[in-house]
């Protein structure tokens, strides 16, 4: 357990920003920074997106998974054992699942291998880095749910929330869950003396989430930077939550490794071994002269040492950072786009249907509610044609039926819903000749985003 005596600096920072003067804290707050790279296209600014609900019983179920590694590794998720690489493991494959470019940085503490697990969700400014993250590592004595699966899974949700709601932040988003904090900050620290100047000077915010569900909850946010603690504070009072200061170890958590280099941090916190007063049960509930977490550092910090309120408003919260901070610059989804497959493919007469392939790649979140989809097919009567577009995932939308139009070639532009549907990947068109005489081929085909 870190114990470094925190130091807080006596002159302020502010979200690094300078050129943007003392307005900050209120501009970021409603939303108001306008676009500092101007997108590739024109278009109209897309409004600043809210923040979705995290569904808690999500960031429970993360939850689960990791007392079941614990369980099946000897009892811990801790730095140096099998528990805790299963732990990274897991966390991987559901943010590779949802289109994250994931990344893995190895590291040496007390003679065991450690290891950072970094995701980055592409797009936004990358000279606008936001970053969450939470260490993953428990102690040795137990599962280490409350420290730290909560901000483990709630750092997950909300980056599967991005994916899942095609968000086009501004800011480039980074989430990061790090090794042996419980040895004292070593995977964070690792990581921020590994950037370099330029690099670190690309961060805006380090957001960091270390015991968020802690059963007889405190709602504490971070007082650091003045930018960031206000997005979360008024969070919390729109809520009616109120909240304090956190005063139980500034330096104690991960975010101390970036805050030590200059960068701007901030954070959430429901409290660890210290005691709960009279006062702050009256304001929170729970149980005065009791610890915040009677469990921290226990084998008892199972799922059982949870509170569920405490879990959800903070992963909300969270999110709510992320969007807020993220969208410094709205960013209007780049539009115009075409991909486009050129070449033949005959239909056999009176046949299977054939499909033609189109690759799309570096592209985020989902494809537009209004895809247009070139259709060029050369044929000598058009209506003996059936063609379906094909998603990614194989769900297929129907562009035309087979019908009594005598008119040859298909050579239209359709416009398709395709939201729900992942934007990069490999899409089809599949058309099939349904009666016999007639023929011809795929001449073209696009997609334009
Ligand atoms: N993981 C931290 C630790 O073991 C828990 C903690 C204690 C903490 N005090 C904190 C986290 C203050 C954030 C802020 O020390
Ligand atoms: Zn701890
Ligand atoms: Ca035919």
């Amino acid at each position: 357990m870190p114990t470094r005596a925190g130091r807080r600096p006596s002159r302020r920072t502010s979200l690094r920003r300078a050129a943007l003067g003392a307005g900050l804290a209120g501009a970021l707050a409603a939303g108001l920074l306008t676009s500092a790279a101007a997108p590739a296209t024109a278009g109209p600014a897309a409004p600043t997106a809210a923040a979705p609900d995290i569904p808690v019983a999500n960031v429970k179920a993360h939850l689960s998974q990791f007392q079941s590694i614990a369980a099946a590794n000897g009892g811990n998720r801790a730095h140096g054992r099998p528990g805790y690489r299963a732990s990274l493991d897991y966390v991987k494959g559901k943010l590779d699942a949802a289109g994250f470019t994931t990344s893995i940085q190895q590291f040496t503490s007390s003679g065991a291998t450690g290891y950072n697990l970094i995701a980055d969700w592409p797009g936004g400014d990358t000279n606008q880095v936001i970053m969450a993250g939470a260490h993953l590592d428990s102690v040795g004595s137990g599962a280490g749910i409350n420290d730290n699966g909560s901000g483990s899974a709630a750092v997950l949700e909300t980056a599967l929330a991005v994916a899942r709601e095609g968000y086009r932040p501004g800011k480039h988003l980074r989430f990061a869950w790090w090794g042996a904090e419980e040895l004292g900050l070593v995977g964070s620290r690792y990581y921020v003396n590994n950037l370099s100047a330029t690099d670190r000077s690309k961060i805006d915010a380090y957001l960091n989430f270390d015991m968020i569900g802690s059963p007889n909850p405190g709602y504490f946010v971070y007082d650091d930077d003045p930018a960031i603690e206000k997005v979360f504070k008024d969070w919390f009072a729109a809520k009616g939550v109120p909240t304090e200061i956190e005063t139980e170890g500034d330096g104690r958590s991960d975010h101390a490794s970036f805050k030590n280099v200059g960068i701007p941090v901030g954070g959430l916190f429901t409290g660890a071994g210290r005691t709960k007063t009279t006062a702050q049960a009256q304001k929170w509930g729970g149980t005065a002269g009791r610890a915040f977490d009677p469990c921290y550092h226990s084998s008892c910090d199972t799922t059982s040492n949870i509170n569920d309120t405490a879990l959800d408003r903070n992963s909300d919260a969270l999110a709510h950072g992320v969007w807020t901070l993220g969208s410094g610059t709205t960013t209007p989804p780049p539009s115009g786009d075409t991909f486009e497959n050129a070449t033949d493919v005959s239909i056999p007469d009176g046949g299977s249907a054939v499909e033609s392939p189109l690759s799309v790649t570096g592209r985020s979140g989902n494809a537009p509610s209004a895809l247009r989809v070139g259709v060029d097919i050369k044929h000598t009567y058009r209506g003996d044609l059936v063609v379906d577009l094909v998603a990614p995932d194989g769900s297929a939308y129907r562009l035309k039926n087979s019908d009594n139009d005598s008119g040859d070639d298909v050579i239209t532009t359709y416009t398709v819903d395709a939201s729900t549907e992942a934007a990069n990947g490999t899409w089809k068109l599949r058309v099939r000749d349904a009666y016999r005489y007639d023929s011809g081929y795929i001449d073209s085909w696009r997609l334009t985003f």
